[in-house]
């Protein structure tokens, strides 16, 4: 679809931004605190476990069926031609990187889990998904240093993000406003 410059992106690619926003940072949040602050012992380890597992689940899910390919159906409006082509190319290489990792860092999780041969549960359906890979020791390592670290990037992706939005709408001529598309 032709969308025009100045107009704002798709009803459904606004819901599936702010929903997936949600969910990711959710999901980051129980990451960083499972591992580095929940104490071996709790009582509730087991759940929060299963919780970033599902919600990871779900940002895979939502990307490949959902966000993917209305991305690719309905498009996007341009990015301003009043932005420096510097900062359009910046934007750019920002949204590919986040479309791979959002695919990437929930794999890679899941991968991990079953690698060391763990199941991965969906919420209160299912306590087993599919087994995608096998046990094995070695490569659940690599799975889980890849893991931790395209997170990190994809956390970093996000200050930046956040920061570029900002930095735009209070600090920037008013036609180079993008949180106006996406609102
Ligand atoms: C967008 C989705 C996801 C994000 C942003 C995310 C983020 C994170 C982060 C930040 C950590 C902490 C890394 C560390 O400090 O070592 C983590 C750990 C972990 N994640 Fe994810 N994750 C996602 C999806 C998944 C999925 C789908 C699974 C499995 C099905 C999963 C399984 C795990 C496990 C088991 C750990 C703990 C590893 C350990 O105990 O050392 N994650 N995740």
């Amino acid at each position: 679809m032709n969308l025009k410059t100045g107009s704002k992106h798709p009803l459904l690619s606004r819901i599936l931004h702010w929903l997936m926003a949600a969910i990711i940072l959710a999901a980051l949040g129980l990451g960083i605190y499972m591992v580095e602050f929940l104490d071996k012992e709790a009582a509730n380890r087991q759940a929060i476990y299963d919780l970033h597992k599902s919600l990871g689940v779900v940002v895979f899910m939502l990307i490949i069926l959902l966000r993917l390919p209305v991305r690719l159906v309905f498009g996007a409006p341009p990015l301003p031609k009043s932005l420096p082509i510097y900062e359009r190319i910046l934007a750019r290489l920002t949204y590919l990187a986040f479309y791979f990792l959002m695919i990437a860092v929930p794999l890679s999780g899941y991968l991990m889990t079953n690698a060391f041969g763990y199941p991965v549960p969906f919420f209160s359906l299912t306590d087993e998904l599919l087994f995608i890979y096998g046990i094995d020791d070695e490569m659940a390592k690599k799975f889980a240093e890849f893991h931790k670290t395209s997170a990190f990037v994809l956390l970093a992706l996000v200050t930046l993000h956040i920061l570029a939005v900002i930095k735009h709408r209070f600090f920037d001529k008013p036609e180079n406003d993008l949180l106006k598309r996406m609102w």
